[in-house]
């Protein structure tokens, strides 16, 4: 559902965030404290967060 009001909330639904994806994973995975996902309003910021976490953690 590209037109979808809400936050997506997995990888196939998310239009071109694969370099931001791999960034948030390579934060992790490097112990990093603090990770900010920071944009404009309506940018996506939920949605790459949940997109994340769905496949970080199986949700
Ligand atoms: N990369 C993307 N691919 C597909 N849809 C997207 C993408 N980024 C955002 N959207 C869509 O745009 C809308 C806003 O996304 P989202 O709520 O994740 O943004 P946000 O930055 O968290 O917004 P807000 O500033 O309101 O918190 C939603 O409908 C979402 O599905
Ligand atoms: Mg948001």
């Amino acid at each position: 559902m590209l037109f979808d009001i809400r936050p997506k909330s997995s990888r196939s639904d998310l239009f071109d965030r694969e370099d931001e994806l791999r960034e948030f994973d390579r934060a992790v995975d490097h112990g990093r404290p603090l990770t900010l996902v920071l944009g404009i309003r309506r940018i996506g910021k939920t949605s790459l967060v949940k997109a994340f976490l769905r496949e970080r953690k199986g949700l």
